[in-house]
Parts: C-alpha cells; sequence; structure tokens
C-alpha cells in the first residue's frame, strides 16, 4: 500500500518510491486517501490536456471578501468558461514585466545574507524572482519590502488556510498587499483605456477588470516563489556538481541553461499537482470516475523511462528533453522561458564572479511543503 499524500520533507529519497510506482503502479488508486495518484508520463500528460480534469477548489477556515475574490479572479485556480480569458489577462500582465538588472539584485542579495564564511543560498534564492516581478512593475520601494517579505503568506491563499490564527494573519497581510497593488494600478500603472481595451479583449466585465488584474498580479508573485527558489537551489547544486565532475570546463551562459533545464527534469522543484474529474476520464483500461481526484505526479513523469531513456542519469545532452515541470495543456506555465533565461543568466554571473565556488552541504533537509520539494537551507562558499 502506498501513502500518495506523504509529505515529501518526510521521504529521504522520493525517487526510488516513483520508479517503484512507474514500474507496479503507473496509474494508482490510493484507497486510504481516495485520490488516484499518475506516475507515468503519457497519463500525465493526456490528463494535464484533458478538458474534463479541472483544477479543484480550495476552502480557507473562514470566509474573507479579499480572499475569495482574488481566488475566484485567478487564472491557476480557474476552470473553463473562464479559464482562457484569465490566461489572457495574465499573459498581459507578464508582458509588461520590464527588465530589471540582475547583477544588482543577485549581488546585493548575496552580500545581504552573506555570513562569515559562508552564504545560506536558500536564504538569497526566496527573494529573487518576486522581486524581479515587484521591481518589473515599479512598484515604490516600501511596496516592494512589503511584498517581497510577506510573499510566503500571500502563497497561502493556494493552499486550504485551516486555523483560526493563521487565517487571522494571512488574511491581514493578503487585504494590505491587494490595497497597495491595486493603488499602484489604478493610479500609476494602467490607463482606462487600457482596461477597456483589455475588457473588450477578453469579453470580461469592465467593472471588474481592474480586480482582476489586480488579483493575478498577485497570483504572479506567488507563482514564482517556490518553484523559482526551487529551481535556483537545485539548479546550483546540480551545477556544482557538474562542475565538480567536470574539472576545468569553461561555465557559460549556454552550459547553464543545459544545467537548469535537465535539472527542471531531473530534480524539480514542482512535484506534483491536482486535478478533479468532472465526468468519466478513461486512461488506458482504467476509468478515473466523474468526481475523483487525481494527483499527478509531475516529478515521476520526469523520470519515466518510456519517455526518457536512462531517466536516472543527469544528462544535459538530452534531446527531447520535454519534462513535465512547467504542466501541460491549459494550465501550463506562462513563465517557462522566463525561468530558464533567469536562472541561467544567474548561475552564469555566480560562476564569472566566484569561480572557485564551492558547495558546504551535502545533506539537506527539506521544508514542510506539500507540492513541491525544496531544500530549507544550501551553504556555499563564494570563492
Ligand atoms: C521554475 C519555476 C517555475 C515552475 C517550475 C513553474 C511551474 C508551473 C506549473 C507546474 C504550473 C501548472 C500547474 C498546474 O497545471 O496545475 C504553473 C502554472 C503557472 N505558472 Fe509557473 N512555474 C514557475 C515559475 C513561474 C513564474 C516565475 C511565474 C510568474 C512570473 C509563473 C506563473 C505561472 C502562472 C500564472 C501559472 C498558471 C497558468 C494557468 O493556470 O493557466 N510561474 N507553473
Amino acid at each position: 500500500m502506498i501513502n500518495t499524500l506523504q509529505p515529501q520533507s518526510q521521504l529521504a529519497d522520493p525517487y526510488s518510491l516513483y520508479e517503484e510506482c512507474l514500474l507496479h503502479n503507473p496509474v494508482y488508486w490510493d484507497n486510504a486517501n481516495k485520490i488516484w495518484a499518475v506516475y507515468a508520463y503519457e497519463p500525465c500528460l493526456k490528463i494535464l490536456s484533458d478538458e474534463n480534469a479541472h483544477i479543484p477548489s480550495v476552502k480557507h477556515f473562514s470566509v474573507d471578501a479579499t480572499i475569495d475574490s482574488i481566488s475566484a479572479n485567478l487564472v491557476r485556480l480557474s476552470n473553463p468558461p473562464q479559464h482562457q480569458a484569465l490566461k489572457t489577462v495574465a499573459f498581459y500582465l507578464f508582458d509588461k514585466l520590464k527588465n530589471v538588472s540582475i547583477p544588482d539584485l543577485l549581488f546585493s542579495g548575496i552580500e545581504k545574507a552573506r555570513g562569515l564564511h559562508s552564504v545560506d543560498w536558500a536564504v538569497v534564492s526566496r527573494k529573487l524572482f518576486p522581486t524581479l516581478i515587484v521591481k518589473g512593475f515599479d512598484f515604490p520601494n516600501e511596496d516592494e519590502v512589503f511584498l517581497v517579505e510577506n510573499i510566503s503568506s500571500l502563497v497561502k491563499l493556494m493552499g486550504a488556510i485551516n486555523d483560526e490564527r493563521s487565517f487571522e494573519n494571512t488574511s491581514a497581510i493578503i487585504n494590505r498587499a491587494y490595497e497597495m497593488v491595486n493603488c499602484h494600478f489604478a493610479e500609476r500603472l494602467l490607463t482606462k483605456q487600457e482596461i477597456k481595451h483589455l475588457a473588450s479583449m477578453t469579453k470580461l466585465d469592465e467593472r471588474e477588470m481592474l480586480t482582476i488584474l489586480v488579483s493575478n498580479f498577485i497570483g504572479l508573485l506567488i507563482q514564482s516563489y517556490d518553484a523559482g527558489r526551487g529551481l535556483l537551489v537545485n539548479g546550483l547544486r546540480q551545477l556544482l556538481q557538474y562542475k565538480h565532475k567536470a574539472q576545468e570546463i569553461a561555465i557559460d551562459e549556454n552550459l547553464c541553461r543545459k544545467i537548469v533545464i535537465e535539472t527542471l527534469r531531473f530534480e524539480p522543484s514542482v512535484h506534483n499537482t491536482r486535478r478533479i474529474a468532472v465526468a468519466d476520464i478513461l486512461i488506458g483500461e482504467t476509468t478515473i470516475k466523474k468526481g475523483e481526484t487525481i494527483l499527478l505526479v509531475l516529478a515521476a513523469a520526469n523520470r519515466d523511462v518510456l519517455k526518457f531513456p536512462q531517466p536516472n542519469v543527469f544528462d544535459i545532452n538530452r534531446p527531447d528533453n520535454e519534462h513535465l515541470t512547467f504542466g501541460a495543456g491549459g494550465h501550463a506555465c506562462l513563465a517557462k522561458h522566463y525561468c530558464i533565461d533567469i536562472a541561467a543568466k544567474v548561475f552564469s554571473l555566480l560562476v564569472a564572479r566566484y569561480p572557485s565556488l564551492k558547495l558546504l552541504q551535502t545533506k539537506l533537509q527539506y521544508e514542510p511543503l506539500i507540492n513541491v520539494r525544496i531544500p530549507e537551507s544550501l551553504f556555499i562558499k563564494l570563492q
């Protein structure tokens, strides 16, 4: 019997469990948790692309008008028919993101986190993606500090907040963040003309447009946090291990990009996502019935030997590396290329400035999170 919902942080090596599941139970009914767990690549891809596989709703401890309104407007939590229009809004926002100087952000972040002999790269990584997004929208400095410092509270929107104290604290922060973004968007960032244009393009209610934009900006911040920092931590670890083995090799941005892409397959930050069947879904000879919940184990699908030859080998030269770490189908991540570009740039800058950069930590502890696997710390020596 497999406990498909065992927290990531309790598993020293989830990949050996995934290997067993891929071999014996690629599509598995976990009766104790009443959930399907899908490990194999093709079935995962099929379900991600199936319009009858919806995003399950999230229920919190209590009711808060702002939390409920953001949740109702987030592209990530939406389903057809609203999803397509909300995706257009999210893309519109994403296209407005300005370029920000990565060296400034990276090296000032390192200076702030620097200890006497080492730096915890996980600490530096936490702020990088959210800061890029807030800076890319020209928020005033005090708003930037508030949004980035409170990002871990904003992220709670995506899972169930199920105790009173946490709900109260989180809703206070989310309400303040909402006001801040609303004010910046209404007063400085968006013209009435733009809002009108976007409403006519998406056929969404013009009076709701500002709320939808604000909600999805918060959504971009939320989506960038766990997955982004996980990529930076796992990617740097893979890069340093690679560099150690390859010895004299020159590490340029192109090589970093290859390492980032293979890290996304081999050791992804996002391990799973969920769907609920709104009609029967046939997977081979198995029927997932209407109303049943599905856990898509993307990190296992990325190690499926039927898709990736020698899946347990870290190979930066894979000709076909269509991993599922950014999802697929309608809800596929809109920031896929952006994330790869940023991570490759960050790593190449780091290696250029600190050519003898060293990994100080080999044993890792993982954060107690449900769908992502992120080391709590990664100590490195800058030299
Ligand atoms: C390494 C970094 C990232 C990874 C691995 C990642 C992964 C994913 C995955 C797996 C999904 C789909 C979830 C599902 O289908 O259930 C997703 C959706 C999404 N991601 Fe990312 N993401 C990353 C970074 C980002 C960043 C930096 C942003 C924003 C700037 C972002 C914005 C979004 C949005 C808005 C969606 C929802 C799309 C929709 O529902 O249609 N992601 N991401």
